[in-house]
């Protein structure tokens, strides 16, 4: 699968619900966001319906997100299917680790292998601000842990940098990586329509989180874990992890991009942000081929993302970056 700049598409993130268990501040708001209707979300059947045409076209990789994918019941089955689609060569899943300490057996076993947590901080306090929820931060380690034991390889750190927020705890997740075998990556925060403020007074970019983090000791650039994002890579001397940055706002990747979005109710996305989506779940549904408009949604996928600090006008109106799975 080339898209129109050339560019090969051969990853697939699945979004199977956009519900959550956390109510982290830069991706959703409080309360206010609609849901969508049991009907209106893809079945898992639909969803590895989808990924065996796009397989036949190229695909190879696909990611599990959300919302938060272990709210949904039983994502393993859903692993299960996607493991069996010939052609499909790799299986990762994004997850907050709240539920992940009773899950993780069952996803290894579906098949998944390489893991993505979200955590912003180290700190049981901040974590539970951040996430808006309560009780959650042990859930989370223990999530973490049975991880490790369950042969997750590798496992990634995804942390949204705040200025005031957990900016200050830069060197801390750069240490981390001394210890664990985690890589740590700091993500530059995006502006959606429910974080403006936030976004606009908090933003810090890698770059200046990188200059801290080499404070500390020297940083070598590395190759980094497999994997299919945008991220950079850099290790402590004989570091198990690796520390990460990803840029979207400071300097765009989109030149390599190499992915599409399924959103959990049937829309391809080729792009996180603009306003481009397909209908795949009424074809589907109708009985109609998917793959003429696979192939459209493909030549149709922008350059690049026209995100602007401390603005939605490049978002596409997306509220919320739970709605299409980060
Ligand atoms: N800016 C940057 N990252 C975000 N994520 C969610 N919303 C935003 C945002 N507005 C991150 C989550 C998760 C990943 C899928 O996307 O923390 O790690
Ligand atoms: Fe939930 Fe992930 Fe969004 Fe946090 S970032 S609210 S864990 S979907």
């Amino acid at each position: 699968m080339k898209d129109s700049f050339g560019r090969r598409v051969e990853y697939l993130r699945v979004s199977v619900t956009d519900k959550c268990n956390l109510r982290c501040v830069y991706c959703m708001p409080l309360e206010g966001l609609a849901w969508l209707r049991r009907d209106e979300i893809l079945a898992y059947e639909e969803i590895a319906a989808v990924v065996r045409v796009m397989a036949g076209m190229g695909l190879k990789r696909v990611r599990i997100t959300g919302g938060e994918p272990l709210v949904r019941r039983d994502v393993a089955r859903l692993a299960r299917l996607i493991s069996e689609v010939e052609g499909i060569e790799d299986l990762s899943l994004s997850t907050n680790a709240v539920l992940l300490a009773e899950q993780a057996q069952d996803l290894f076993d579906a098949g998944v292998r390489r893991l993505n947590v979200s955590l912003d901080s180290l700190r049981e306090d901040r974590v539970e601000a951040i996430a808006r929820r309560s009780g959650v931060y042990r859930r989370i380690f223990e999530g973490l842990d049975a991880a490790e034991a369950v042969g997750f390889d590798p496992i990634k750190i995804n942390v949204v940098l705040m200025r005031g927020g957990n900016d200050d705890e830069i060197e801390d997740f750069a240490r981390i990586t001394r210890e664990r075998p985690w890589h740590v990556r700091f993500i530059e925060l995006m502006p959606t329509g429910s974080n403006l403020e936030l976004s606009r007074k908090n933003f810090i970019s890698c770059f200046e989180a990188l200059e801290r983090v080499r404070a500390i000791d020297a940083l070598e650039p590395v190759e980094g874990p497999p994997g299919n994002g945008p991220a950079t890579y850099y290790r402590f001397p004989d570091a198990p992890g690796t520390v990460g940055v990803i840029t979207p706002m400071s300097h765009t990747y989109c030149e390599r991009c190499n992915r599409m979005r399924l959103t959990a109710s049937g829309q391809l996305r080729p792009c996180l942000f603009g306003d481009i989506e397909t209908d795949l779940r009424s074809a589907l549904r109708e009985g109609r081929d998917i793959a003429p408009l696979i192939e459209e949604t493909l030549r149709i996928k922008p350059e690049r993302h026209y995100l602007i600090q401390g603005s939605d006008a490049g978002s596409g109106g997306l509220v919320a970056l739970s709605q299409t799975g980060g």
